[in-house]
């Protein structure tokens, strides 16, 4: 049942053949090294409304690692994840080579607006518009009524929501709550990066957070400071940012529904985190 395309051209070819039946395309973009993460945005494009069909996208994208990081050593098992795409009922799966998705010459880009540049894009100067980039490639290839993103990366999910407003892609871009380890450590695959020692020092990062989200009733000073004393009991812990910021984004945020954002690292290993807090 599961059809696997490397060809741009040849799946898009296969998802227009689909809606000119009428079935609704639904797309989860990934990395590879699948794991429960993407497998639970997996099972909610396969529990979308109509008999949509789902497509997995495997493709590191060069475009999104800045000079130093992990693009090399990125994890690549592609048997393993396409045996979970079996296992999830996955019908097709984009599995593209570098050369398919940018080939020699290819210089155009998307640029993100403000909000590309701060928090991960402040660390990461250049991986939103790479991500950007990749994403608005997918969505023309598949061309899918709706598209899943984690909330774990939650600046990535709100850039891609506003560049497929700002760019008129006509889709649905979907949030999907982050999965977690007992421990409650955000699944990801670059924790297997962590060092014996480290691994459990990585659940600072969450508890963090919901100290934060504890003291939410007494507004946002109170929200950071909760926070940023739990990530000072971590030594360990090389803070990149605290924030405070609303659902989309915008800083200085007072009341209302808010969003708390953490990055840091341990180690050579780079970790990201957020929560939802409601202030008076
Ligand atoms: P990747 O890191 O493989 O993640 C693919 C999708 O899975 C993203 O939307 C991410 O937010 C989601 N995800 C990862 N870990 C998760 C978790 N623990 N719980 C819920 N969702 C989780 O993000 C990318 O790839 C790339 O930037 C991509 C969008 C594919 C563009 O290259």
């Amino acid at each position: 049942r599961l059809t696997v395309h490397a060809d741009p051209s040849g799946l898009h070819a296969v998802t227009r053949t689909l809606k000119g039946a009428g079935r609704r395309i639904a797309l989860v973009p990934t990395m590879g090294a699948l794991h429960d993460g993407h497998r639970e945005l997996i099972r909610h494009a396969r529990l979308a409304k109509g008999a949509s069909v789902t497509v997995v996208s495997i493709f590191v994208n060069p475009l999104q690692f800045g000079a130093g990081e992990d693009l090399e050593r990125y994890p690549r098992p592609l048997e393993a994840d396409l045996e979970i795409c079996r296992e999830e009922g996955v019908e097709l799966v984009f599995t593209p080579g570098v050369e398919d998705m940018y080939p020699a010459g290819a210089d155009t880009t998307v640029a993100p607006g403000a909000l590309g540049s701060v928090m991960e894009g402040a660390v990461r100067p250049g991986h939103f518009a790479g991500v950007l980039t990749v994403v608005s490639k997918l969505f023309h290839v598949v061309a899918p009524d709706v598209a899943y993103f984690g909330e774990k990366d939650y600046q990535q999910l709100v850039l891609v929501r506003k560049m497929a407003r700002d760019l008129d892609f006509p889709l649905d871009v979907v949030g999907v709550p982050t999965v977690r380890e007992d421990d409650g450590v955000a699944l990801s695959s670059r924790n297997a990066y962590l060092s014996d020692a480290d691994r459990p020092r990585a659940a600072a990062l969450q508890e963090a957070l919901r100290a934060g989200a504890s003291v939410s009733a007494h507004g946002p000073d109170a929200v950071l400071e909760a926070a940023g004393a739990v990530l000072a009991r971590e030594p360990a812990l090389v803070l990149d940012y605290l924030e405070l910021r609303d659902p989309d984004l915008r800083p200085d945020v007072q009341q209302g529904k808010a969003r708390l954002l953490v990055a840091a690292r341990l180690g050579t290993t780079r970790l990201i985190d957020n929560i939802t807090i409601q202030l008076p």
